[in-house]
């Protein structure tokens, strides 16, 4: 048996022993030395996520070493130091995700556990300049960041960047790649602290999205930007329209407010803006990313690290939208 954060329902969430895995022919276990949440644990949490099933073991990012491999596996795995790519079945069009397409931590038993077993195909070499809280915190985030702003956004250098949110998990991830790729990156957040963390990591600088016609202030100072990085959407997303220079971009893969109550269409149009959705990542956008990560030296911002034992308290910390970077999950031994 094995220790994993399992959920019994909605809200309804244990740590609890249960049975280890098996790995499939093409599968190796891999025990666990970390795991991270995204926001999508919270959405499974809540009951606010297409496709729920109980109990469920969430999570999708984590690092540790292959213990056991199945038969169709090459036994040279075994002691390798890895991480897990949690974009599972993409398929073969680089545009979008085929039928196959699942995130590891549902349907699929997730990361937060002590072990996981996922086809060979699905793991990486564990980048050597990371911990392994660093590494558990890359995949999910790195993945869906990368894609965001060079296969969707084509993000050249020297291009001005704004992301929002900017202590959210991908949001980091954004800042990071856009600074090693040449960017000049602005921020937006609710929280002037966190402005700072970025500025004092190579922002140019910030914006408090609670204050009014903060986008006007903003293109004001800067002359406006060329890509948005968003995944709050709700009523705000009006603002990055605003925010956006002539011939923009605005990327975004999340709707933490809700849907935006009008599309100003005369604006998107006349100002030939372009509005770009994206999910995760194929498996070339993992191999890039991780790639990426390696050859800049990026260190993923761990905001809090917790035993498994206190899983529930990691849950409350990104409930409350308290942390700056990724929140992260170590198992014992
Ligand atoms: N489609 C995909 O592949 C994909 C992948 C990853 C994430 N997502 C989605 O993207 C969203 C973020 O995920 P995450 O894991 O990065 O979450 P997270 O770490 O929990 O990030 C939450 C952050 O959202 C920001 N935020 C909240 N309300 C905002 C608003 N009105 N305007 C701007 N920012 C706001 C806050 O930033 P401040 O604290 O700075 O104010 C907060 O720190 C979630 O909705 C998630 O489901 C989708």
């Amino acid at each position: 048996m094995m220790q994993a954060v399992r959920l019994n329902g909605v809200n309804d969430l244990v740590v609890a022993s249960v049975a280890e895995p098996i790995p499939a022919a093409d599968e190796v276990v891999v025990r666990l030395r970390a795991a991270a949440l995204n926001h999508r644990d919270v959405w499974i949490k809540s009951g606010q996520y297409a496709g729920l099933k109980w109990p469920a073991v969430p999570g999708s990012d984590g690092a540790g070493v292959v213990e056991a491999t199945g038969p169709a596996v090459n036994s040279d795995w075994l002691g390798r130091d890895v991480i897990v790519n949690p974009s599972f079945g993409w398929g073969a069009d680089e545009r979008a995700q085929g039928r196959d397409f699942s995130i590891l931590g549902l349907p699929r038993d997730g990361t937060l556990a002590e072990k996981i077993a996922v086809p060979v195909s699905q793991v990486a070499a564990k980048p050597s300049h990371l911990s392994w809280e660093e590494s558990a915190a890359l995949p999910l985030a790195g993945l869906t960041a990368w894609r965001a702003l060079f296969s969707r956004a084509q993000l050249r250098a020297g291009e001005r960047v704004l992301v929002s949110g900017i202590g959210g998990g991908v949001a980091l991830f954004a800042l990071q790649f856009a600074l090693a790729a040449g960017a000049e990156v602005w921020v937006t957040s609710s929280a002037p602290e966190k402005i700072a963390r970025a500025v004092a990591m190579g922002a140019k600088g910030g914006f408090d999205y609670r204050t009014a016609g903060w986008a006007a202030d903003a293109l004001k100072v800067t002359g406006g930007f060329d890509v948005i990085v968003d995944s709050a959407g709700g009523a705000g997303f009006e603002q990055l329209i605003d925010a956006a220079a002539t011939g923009g971009r605005i990327v975004f893969f999340g709707a933490t407010r809700g849907n935006p109550p009008v599309l100003p269409m005369r604006k998107v149009f006349w100002r030939q803006l372009t509005l770009l959705g994206t999910t995760m990542g194929s498996p070339a956008d993992w191999a890039a990313m991780v790639d990426f990560v390696a050859k800049h030296q990026v260190k993923p911002v761990v905001s809090a690290t917790f035993p498994i034992a206190q899983a529930g308290d990691a849950f409350a910390l990104m409930e409350r939208g308290e942390q700056f970077g990724k929140i992260v999950v170590t198992m014992a031994g």
